[in-house]
């Protein structure tokens, strides 16, 4: 028997996986890098196939990770992690730098950054796992990195259809259940004096203001694309 609820014990941090094709840079969000090896330095990471950012990985052979760190903003998360870099120009908002073999790598809210040349290329169905050598590797920043389990409890993070992590049972926090007064039209509650009602994505945070009442059934966040129901209310 497979038993999912024992694949939410697994530990792991959360990281951005970078690379390009030509002049489009391509990155999203993982939690699936690691060290594998010491010497030679050997990491793997797992990226779905249907990803941008794993054509370009197949095109160049190399990649760049970045290590982020616990005060890394939903909004960071929700561009890298629920957006494609087929047609989202992730960079744009964010500080980054390019290494000695051309690729870009996020320095925002980054501890560390590594460089790899890919050595095996592994398909494991959905994934491809990419086995690599660590070529260059930095420190960017001090402070605590961010891991999985932050992003769940403290964030309020959720899990995208195509990480890796992914339960397709379904998550217990990406159920509309675990979602706290969801935007629902049918009980409209005043907000208390002085303050009004706001709704906030539970993926990226972006808040809407504007619908007391609760927001329309086919709203969907304009930040990171989150549907109607990822989002809390809350009152500002
Ligand atoms: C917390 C989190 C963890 C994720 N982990 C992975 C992962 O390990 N592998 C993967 O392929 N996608 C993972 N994703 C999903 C990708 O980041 C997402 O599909 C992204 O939009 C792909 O962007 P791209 O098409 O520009 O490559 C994760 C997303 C989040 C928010």
């Amino acid at each position: 028997m497979i038993d999912r609820k024992a694949f939410r014990s697994l530990s792991s941090g959360l990281y951005l996986i970078t690379s390009h094709v030509g002049d489009r840079k391509m990155g999203c969000v993982v939690n699936t890098f690691l060290q594998v090896a010491s010497e030679p330095p050997t990491v793997t990471v797992s990226l779905n196939k249907e990803n941008a950012t794993t054509a370009a990985i197949l095109e160049t052979g190399r990649y760049a990770a970045t290590v982020l760190s616990q005060d890394a903003p939903m909004e960071l998360i929700g561009t890298f992690g629920f957006h494609t870099s087929a047609d989202t120009d992730k960079f744009a908002a964010c500080e980054y730098s390019v290494d000695s073999a051309d690729i870009p790598y996020v320095t925002a809210h980054g501890l560390a950054h590594f460089s790899v040349r890919v050595t095996e290329t592994i398909d494991v169905g959905t994934h491809y796992l990419f086995v690599g050598t660590v070529e260059e590797s930095e420190v960017l920043g001090t402070g605590d990195p961010l891991t999985y389990a932050y992003y769940h409890a403290v964030k309020g993070g959720k899990t995208p259809a195509k990480a890796a992590s992914y339960n397709p049972e379904g998550d217990p926090e990406n159920s509309a259940a675990a979602v706290p007064a969801a935007a629902d039209a049918a009980a409209p509650e005043a907000p208390a004096a002085g303050k009004r009602v706001a709704w906030r994505c539970m993926i990226c945070g972006y808040v809407e203001e504007g619908y007391p009442d609760g927001l329309p059934e086919d709203f969907v966040c304009p930040i990171c694309g989150a549907p109607r129901d990822m989002f809390e209310r809350i009152e500002i």
